[in-house]
């Protein structure tokens, strides 16, 4: 089996361009935003208020959470709901970010993170792939781009969904994740120190897709 562990903040292209990837390679793209979202997404609908830390962990276990694939596209149940669009507001990215900083929240889904590379090839994205989720993925790449093409990209990408968003309040919110998620004490996002950096701030999506295939394609 061979995994490929790609991290990087918010907006730096990871899930387009891993899913193309992993579609390209045959690999099965594993989104583990999605499963913090999810866990924001269970609190969101028990109206517990995600910066108490202790509500949160009451809830873990009675949270279930399931990844499923059909036709290389991800799907997340949350307790037997399919909740895959509603956790992709901007509202549900911040309160992932700050249910992801909860220790036993990540401890809660680590074991379900590594259970998907067991037994198939996978791409899986994140933020602590490489360093804690899979420290043994044989490539590591810690995606990244400037806070204004990225900010500019997620802007665009919501537009294209018919969401209406201000390029100043993405900008800062890219950089109040950014800040929460490498600042905080478990599992911060960094590069894992095997890790090969790409930088898209001037890539094009194309070669972005074509620079990390090249990378798994000179691996395999
Ligand atoms: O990749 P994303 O934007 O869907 O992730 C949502 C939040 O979850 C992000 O702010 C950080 C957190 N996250 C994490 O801490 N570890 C991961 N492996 C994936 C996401």
């Amino acid at each position: 089996m061979i995994s490929v562990a790609i991290d990087g903040p918010a907006g730096a292209g990871k899930s387009t361009i891993s899913r193309r990837a992993a579609s390209e390679l045959g690999f099965t793209y594993v989104d583990t935003g999605a499963l913090y979202r999810a866990i924001g997404q269970a609190c969101t609908n028990k109206g517990i208020d995600v910066s108490n830390s202790e509500d949160v962990v009451k809830i873990l276990s009675e949270t279930d959470i399931k990844l499923t694939f059909t036709d290389g596209e991800q799907r997340v149940i949350l307790n037997g709901k399919d909740v895959s669009a509603e956790i992709r507001t901007e509202k549900a990215s911040m309160t992932a970010s700050v249910v992801s900083a909860i220790p036993e929240v990540r401890q809660f889904l680590l074991g379900l993170q590594r259970s998907f590379a067991k037994n198939e090839n996978v791409i899986m994205d994140g933020r602590d792939i490489g360093t804690v989720v899979l420290p043994n993925a044989e490539i590591k790449i810690f995606l990244t781009a400037s806070p204004e093409s990225r900010a500019d990209r997620r802007t665009k990408q919501l537009a294209a969904k018919g969401i209406a968003a201000d390029y100043n309040d993405v900008l800062s919110d890219i950089i109040k994740r950014d800040h929460n998620d490498s600042s905080r004490d478990t599992a911060p996002l960094r590069p894992a120190d095997d890790s090969i950096i790409v930088d898209t701030t001037n890539l094009t999506l194309k070669q972005s897709v074509k620079r990390i295939t090249d990378i798994i394609k000179a691996k395999l």
